[in-house]
Parts: C-alpha cells; sequence; structure tokens
C-alpha cells in the first residue's frame, strides 16, 4: 500500500523506519519538491528512488542541496570527482567496505550528516544494506539507562576499522577501493552517547561498533560491558529496514539517527555504487 505523505508518493519499509518514493526524477526536483523530498528524509530517515539515471556531476549536484560535501580522510574519491567514493567488490572478492554496523565518519569532528548512495552493478542476490533507527534505539531504553546515557561521551576513531591487520592490506593496494594512510586513522574525537537531531529535535543513541572505541574517561575494559550491549540494543530487528538494491538506486540516510550495514553475501558477484556524503554539524 502506499500513501501521499508531504506531496510525495512513498511506501514505508517498515514500521521503524525507511520509505521508497516513487515517480521522482531527482536530477529534475523544483524547490517544492526537494523541500519535500528533504521533510520525508527527516520523517523516515532513509529513502529510496529506484531507476534514476544521472551522471556522476548529477548525484554531486542533487548531494549538494543537502549541504557541503566531505571528502573522506581515509579512503580515496574518483580521481575526477574526489566528493564520490567508488565502492567496488569484485566477484569473488569479499566486500571490504561498509560491512558492519556504523554511522558514516563518526570518527571525525563533524559526522556526515547523510549520504547518498547509486546502485550501478547489483548481484541478482545478495549485497542488501541494513538500516536501523537510533532514534527507537535510545526511545527503548528505559528511563533510567537514559538518564545515565544523557551524561556520558564516547570516543570515536577509525583505528580498528582501518588499521587491523586485515585493513592494512587496503594501503598496499590489495583491494578494489584504494585506501591512504592519515592521521586521522588514529585520531579519536569525542561525541555525546546520546545526540538531539538538529531539524527534528528527536534524541538519537550514537554509538556504533564500527567506530565507538570506549566512554570518555574510561578504559576500553571498563566501557566494553555496557557498549556490547547499547551496539547489540541498538541493531534489534524491530529498529530495522532492509533495503533490496537494484541497478539505478539511489538511498539516502541520515547519520545522526540512523545505522546501517552493508552484507556480505554475493561473493560470486561483482557490487559496484557511487557514494556522496554531506558534511555535518558537531553533534549536540
Ligand atoms: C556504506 O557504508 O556507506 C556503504 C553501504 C553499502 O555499500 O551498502
Amino acid at each position: 500500500m502506499t500513501e501521499k505523505s508531504e506531496a510525495l508518493d512513498l511506501r514505508r519499509l517498515t514500521g521503524a523506519l525507511g520509505a521508497e518514493v516513487f515517480g521522482l526524477d531527482l536530477r529534475q526536483l523544483d524547490d517544492a519538491s526537494f523541500a519535500a523530498v528533504r521533510d520525508a528524509f527527516h520523517r523516515f530517515s532513509v529513502l529510496a528512488f529506484r531507476d534514476q539515471q544521472w551522471t556522476l556531476d548529477e548525484q554531486i549536484a542533487f548531494a549538494r542541496r543537502f549541504g557541503a560535501l566531505e571528502k573522506h580522510p581515509i579512503v580515496d574519491g574518483m580521481k575526477d570527482h574526489p566528493e564520490i567514493i567508488k565502492i567496488h567488490k569484485a566477484a569473488g572478492d569479499a566486500a571490504t567496505f561498509g560491512v558492519g554496523w556504523h554511522s558514516d565518519n563518526s570518527f571525525t569532528e563533524k559526522p556526515s550528516l547523510g549520504s547518498i548512495l547509486y546502485g550501478v552493478e547489483i548481484p541478482a542476490v545478495g549485497g542488501d544494506t541494513l538500516f536501523a533507527s537510533q532514534y527507537l534505539a535510545y526511545e527503548q531504553l528505559s528511563s533510567g539507562m537514559q538518564e545515565m546515557l544523557q551524561g556520558l561521551r564516547a570516543v570515536h576513531s577509525a583505528k580498528y576499522a582501518y588499521t587491523a591487520p586485515t585493513a592494512r592490506e587496503k594501503y598496499e593496494g590489495n583491494t578494489t577501493i584504494s585506501y591512504r594512510y592519515s592521521d586521522e586513522v588514529e585520531a579519536e574525537v569525542v561525541h555525546p552517547v546520546v545526540r538531539t537531531h538538529p531539524e527534528t529535535g528527536r534524541r538519537a543513541l550514537y554509538v556504533n561498533p564500527m567506530f565507538t572505541v570506549r566512554f570518555e574517561n574510561m578504559t576500553e575494559d571498563e566501557s566494553r560491558p555496557l557498549l556490547d550491549y547499547l551496539f547489540r540494543h541498538a541493531a534489534r530487528e524491530d529498529f530495522q529496514c532492509r533495503l533490496r538494491w537494484e541497478v539505478g538506486t539511489v538511498a539516502i540516510w541520515d547519520n545522526r539517527c540512523v545505522q546501517h550495514t552493508a552484507l556480505d553475501d554475493c561473493q560470486g558477484a561483482e557490487r559496484v555504487h557511487y557514494r556522496v556524503t554531506v558534511q555535518g554539524e558537531v553533534p549536540a
């Protein structure tokens, strides 16, 4: 069943989050249509649009309507389009990028506001992306736990995601994605464990297993039990939606209130997406 919402024709993906939007060509949105897309983005946190055909420049132009674009501090952008990462898994390879729950670039001072991913080469089966609402993750904690988390901040770093022994291979050119070692890999930043979304005013849990390494002023060992609980809780099935990709699907998601993970279950097939991320603000 589809519903009309804020002038868009859409179908919700699950009760938790996500919607598929019909009948739009993202290259040609007038201001009113873009405002409706942005409203739906704030309401559903993940939007999918099928059958889009755009160039890299058109993807960049669409993304800029949300704000300034980022260049990834570790993963190389495309040669002529440094804002775009080509996420390429060759047939026979295991997926090396985006597998494991995370919020994009939470290891930076101003983590990504949103990401815009365009499906170009899609396996016949597998390679879906899962998303989980961190609004629900926060809202469904007990009041006691919510209160305790309000006072906590956590350290985020790319150091495990990008320096584990397997990740080192990335710097030696052994993957289909090109990485560059920089101080950003080891850097640590501190963010609140619960953040308030600047547009919706809703609170969201903001820790993820890929980049959150400990609570501020605590050791990793001390932090581990509670972090492990929060990571499990944050990815609960009833907080999720699942996107099945098709060639031409564009997905946009809100990293301020969503975690996501690519699924590495299509080893025999090639999978290619182009990703642009929009610069966010210091989490509040
Ligand atoms: C990402 O983490 O940005 C990539 C997700 C995917 O490839 O499905």
